[in-house]
């Protein structure tokens, strides 16, 4: 019986270098921010939900946090559709924005989100992303806080996913009784074509692989 594991093809970057880096991302927002700034942190639902918790909890400045949920590949093979579902509860008039986002792939939704937060007259936008994929962007778009540039690979963990599963996958670990198993790693796919074996929810199956 095929397990999830069985559709992990390698760990991209461990639970370790993950919080290491994070930690180094806060240290650089620590450096620029301060209480009156009183920024915004504004989670990207829902693959940002675990960047944005790890996030925060190393930065020494007075902050609030928001959330706003984007769809971006709703029924198609591209991501020219993208479109709010869930917006933020706050008013940004005069506020200082960080997006925290997961990953910027074509940079088609970072530049829907910048317009569109830019329409809403904040006092200043810097975006954080745990990801980049360079090689992938169509437009281009300026990221503050970058914590890993990947390779063209489709990534899923650590709160990415592969339709809507995969977010909290963790590769077993070699000690069953240990608790430190490594819970936050990104991994990547072992073929995007023949991908998730285990699933037969084909119809979710090509939405979110667009090449
Ligand atoms: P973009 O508009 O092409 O930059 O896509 C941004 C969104 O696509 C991200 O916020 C993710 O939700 C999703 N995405 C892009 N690449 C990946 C990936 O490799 N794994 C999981 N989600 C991805």
């Amino acid at each position: 019986m095929p397990t999830l594991f069985d559709d992990i093809e390698k760990v991209l970057i461990t639970k370790d270098e993950l919080q290491t880096r994070i930690a180094a991302l806060a240290a650089e927002m620590n450096a620029i921010y301060d209480d009156d700034d009183l920024p915004m942190l504004v989670c990207i639902l829902k693959g940002a939900f675990m960047f944005l918790a790890d996030l925060t909890r190393h930065l020494d400045f007075r902050h609030e946090i928001d959330f706003m949920e984007i769809s971006s590949y709703g029924s198609g093979t591209t991501s020219g559709s993208v479109r709010i579902l869930l917006d933020l509860a706050s008013d940004i008039t005069g506020r200082n924005i960080i997006i925290v986002e997961d990953i910027v792939d074509t940079g088609n939704t970072l530049t829907y989100i910048l317009k569109n937060f830019t329409a809403r007259g904040p006092a200043s936008v810097r975006v954080a992303t745990l990801l980049s994929k360079p090689s992938r962007r169509e437009v281009d778009v300026a990221v503050d806080f970058v914590g890993f540039e990947v390779p063209d690979e489709f990534v899923m963990g650590y709160g990415l996913d592969y339709a809507q599963q995969y977010r909290t996958i963790t590769r077993p670990n070699c000690c069953t009784t240990c608790t430190a198993r490594p819970t936050a790693a990104i991994i990547t796919c072992s073929s995007r074509r023949a991908w998730p074996r285990n699933t037969s929810n084909t119809s979710a199956r090509c939405n979110r692989i667009r090449r």
